[in-house]
């Protein structure tokens, strides 16, 4: 029963559903959408406008080549990996027709927390995964072991404060995605009572 007038954004954000990165195919966006979706990405609640985050873009040939990287540091972290282990890391950015990192880039401040830069980067990945998904693209943000390997650091030229908040893969499904348990609200909800 509808209780009251609800927009065509409120019922994409109640029925939104990533859609595994494995289940992705191509067309992913146009350069066009991709700049759309990077300045969507970028307006987000940000402390100071300090822009405490920024985006490195993997497509066509530049996910083969990135590959390779993940399967060399991967053979160098475990020598005994099979290749059927390194077939998986040279194709992992191949698995969507575009891969965007967001990359947290904290600012010195003498006031604004680290924390809440970084939790301005989650904000831009949220806002990326929604805007892809709003536009009709499939999308998922993943971390996985890459986003916190030291190599992967240096190879992705990551300065020392920064840190990769996600890798939001983006394409079209190729199988829609089942719905997913959320939680019930009376789990993650109190009322604070005065006494
Ligand atoms: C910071 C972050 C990192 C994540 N990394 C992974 C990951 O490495 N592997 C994975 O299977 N899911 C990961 N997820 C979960 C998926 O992105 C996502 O929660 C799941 O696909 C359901 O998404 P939906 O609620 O948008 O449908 C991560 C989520 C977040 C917020």
């Amino acid at each position: 029963m509808i209780k009251y007038q609800t927009t065509q954004l409120h019922e994409f954000l109640k029925s939104r559903r990533s859609v595994m990165a494995r289940n992705m195919t191509s067309p992913g966006p146009t350069e066009l959408q991709i700049n759309d979706l990077i300045e969507i990405a970028a307006r987000v609640p940000d402390h100071g406008k300090l822009a405490p985050w920024r985006f490195i873009v993997f497509e066509n040939e530049a996910r083969k080549k990135i590959g390779k990287g993940f399967a060399d540091i991967h053979k160098q972290n475990l020598p005994d990996a099979t290749d059927e282990e390194l077939k998986l890391e040279e194709n992992r950015f191949q698995r969507a027709p575009l891969v965007i990192g967001v990359v947290a880039s904290p600012k010195e401040h003498p006031k604004i927390p680290v924390w809440e830069q970084y939790l301005s980067a989650g904000a831009a990945c949220q806002n990326l995964l929604t805007a892809a998904q709003s536009m009709g693209f499939a999308a998922q943000w993943l971390t996985e072991w890459i986003a916190y390997d030291i190599k992967v650091a240096s190879l992705l030229a990551l300065t020392e404060k920064e840190k990769i908040a996600g890798f939001i893969y983006i394409g079209t499904a190729s199988e829609a995605p089942k719905e997913r348990a959320r939680p019930e609200l009376q789990d993650v909800l109190t009322h604070w009572l005065s006494q």
